[in-house]
């Protein structure tokens, strides 16, 4: 079974979905930290992001791998690296560019091969696996997600303001939504969720049951 979840940075779609693989004992595949190894590959080796072909490139020489709770690029482990203020705001060229984002779903329908998974990111119902069993489109008000966004920068000892992360975070949306490749949209078939005021936990029954139903062939 292929359950897929897309939405918004900072709908709360990581930390589910990853908490949903685990309780259904699915493998988790989180789409957006591909790019993200991409793009610190590219920064690290002086690569200007603006040129398609050598991005192109580096995302055909780098192995990335995902294993439970950690990304490795070329074996190197690179979880926190690619979640910094510098990384976020510079993987919209690779998620901009559709040769870098047809290997990386190449890659990651190979990964879900004969498995139960449950992938998470943009585009996942809609240009991945669009006979996915269950898709869910997972949302959050602009404020709810830029706070959820600005206390985990915190957390992870950035500094930054509020305004600064709203800011960073409307940019993001309207890439998002607006790439010619790829965009994030709701699949027709894909059920919408919102996740203001509701704790992880809750969230995460929320969705058991929607995939629960699925699976029971309603
Ligand atoms: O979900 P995230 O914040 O880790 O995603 C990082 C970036 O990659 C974000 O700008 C959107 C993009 N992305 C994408 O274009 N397609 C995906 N399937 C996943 C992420």
């Amino acid at each position: 079974m292929v359950v897929t979840i897309d939405g918004p940075a900072g709908a709360g779609k990581s930390s589910a979905a990853r908490e949903l693989a685990r309780r259904l004992g699915f493998r988790f595949l989180d789409t957006g930290s591909m790019y993200r190894a991409v793009t610190l590959a590219a920064v690290e080796r002086g690569i200007d992001l603006a040129d398609s072909d050598a991005l192109v490139e580096v995302a055909e020489q780098v192995e990335i791998s995902l294993d439970e709770d950690r990304v490795l690029l070329d074996g190197r482990d690179v979880t926190r690296a690619i979640r910094t203020l510098e990384i976020t705001s510079a993987t919209k060229f690779a998620a901009d560019c559709p040769r870098v984002r047809a290997r990386l779903v190449d890659q990651q329908r190979r990964v879900a091969e004969g498995m139960d998974v449950v992938t998470e990111g943009r585009d996942q119902a809609t240009v991945v696996f669009p006979d996915a069993e269950c898709k869910i489109f997972l949302t959050a008000s602009e404020e709810v997600r830029a706070e959820r966004r600005y206390l985990d920068l915190v957390g992870r000892g950035e500094h930054v303001t509020r305004e600064e992360v709203l800011d960073k975070q409307r940019v993001r949306d309207n890439g998002d939504c607006t790439r010619a490749v790829g965009k994030l949209y709701k699949a027709d078939d894909a059920i919408e969720f919102t996740t203001d005021g509701l704790t992880r936990e809750e969230v995460v029954d929320h969705l058991m049951k929607i995939v629960e139903k699925r699976r029971a062939g309603e």
